[in-house]
């Protein structure tokens, strides 16, 4: 399709893993873009697409010089600064304010403020704001990567952590592009995913021991998982030296695995991509060990 018939999506998070490749598959599309963020010479070049900023998300200003021309956004969710909330709100407010009509917020599955995993309260905070921002809006709460286990394990290839036998449904970065893209390239004046939230998983939900021994099929190493105590996953992850924040943090991502909390599988992919949502052994990529942030 050419960029005519498109209207400029402003895009954040493009140096991340997420807000790149969906800035990438934009472009593919045709798609007029302004990729807008912190550091303008780290962001992709891509046809179409202009680079915005300097804008950090809790910059009014600059988030409204950024976003000036764009007629949707899609805001990818920043980190767990204590000040999400705010940082996002001011992002949106920004948007608002040069004439956006449209938000994706890229949030995460299992947001709630009673969440598990720490990192998924003050997603669910945000999808609140939006609620009640009188902007037009979807939701599409990205589930958990495939690749996190991979990145998780240790040196030896081991993942450690209280999750017991309870499930959680991966999903690849791609399948959640994918969905972010079709959902962004639906620029009808009203559609049915206005007021939506979109839970974008994996095709099954399986436990650490199941996945992580799919990783080892799929990439020929050694990984496996070994379930701890809680008692166990504090006492190792602090003499490991690890912040009592990243322990608070990563701990729960566990935990919420271990109470189902990431469980359940949608038909969020195939029914956006028309094609099955991707098995955790046929990832396109893996990470090495230990690159998950701030983690052990
Ligand atoms: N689904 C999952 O399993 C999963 C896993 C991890 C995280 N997440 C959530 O999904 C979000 C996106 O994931 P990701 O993997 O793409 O993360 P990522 O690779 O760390 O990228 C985050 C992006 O957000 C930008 N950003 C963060 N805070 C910002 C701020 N205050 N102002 C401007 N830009 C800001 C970063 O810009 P800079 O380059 O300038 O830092 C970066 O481009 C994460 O922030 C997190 O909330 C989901």
């Amino acid at each position: 399709m050419s960029e005519e018939n498109h209207a400029t999506v402003a895009v954040t998070g493009v140096t991340g893993a997420l807000g790149g490749r969906i800035a990438a598959r934009l472009a593919e599309h045709g798609v007029p873009q302004l990729l807008v963020g912190r550091s303008p010479d780290r962001m992709p070049e891509l046809p179409g697409a202009q680079r915005r900023g300097p804008a950090a998300y809790g910059d009014a200003p600059a988030m409204r010089e950024a976003l000036e021309g764009a007629s949707t956004l899609i805001l990818v969710s920043g980190y767990r600064t204590g000040r999400r909330l705010e940082e996002h709100a001011t992002v949106v407010e920004a948007a608002m304010s040069v004439g956006v009509d449209r938000v994706l917020y890229v949030s995460l599955v299992g947001a709630s403020p009673v969440a598990t995993y720490l990192n998924a309260r003050d997603q669910w905070a945000t999808e609140q704001f939006l609620a009640g921002a009188g902007v037009r809006h979807t939701v599409l709460r990205a589930g958990w990567y495939s690749s996190t286990p991979a990145a998780l394990a240790d040196e030896e290839f081991v993942v450690s952590g209280p999750a017991s036998t309870g499930r959680a449904a991966f999903v690849t970065h791609e399948d959640i592009t994918e969905v972010i893209t079709a959902v962004a390239l639906d620029d009808r004046p009203r559609c049915e995913h206005d007021g939506a939230i979109l839970e974008i998983t994996g095709p099954e939900a399986l436990t650490l021991d199941e996945a992580v021994t799919r990783i080892a099929a799929a990439t020929g190493r050694p990984y496996r998982f070994e379930t701890e105590t809680l008692e166990e996953a504090f006492a190792r992850r602090w003499r490991l030296g690890m912040s009592g924040v990243q322990i608070e943090t990563w701990i729960s991502w566990y935990q919420a695995i271990e109470r189902g909390e990431i469980s359940t599988v949608t038909d969020v992919v195939p029914r956006f991509t028309g094609a099955p949502a991707t098995p955790i052994s046929d990832a396109a990529w893996w990470p090495e060990p230990r690159t998950a942030r701030g983690v052990r």
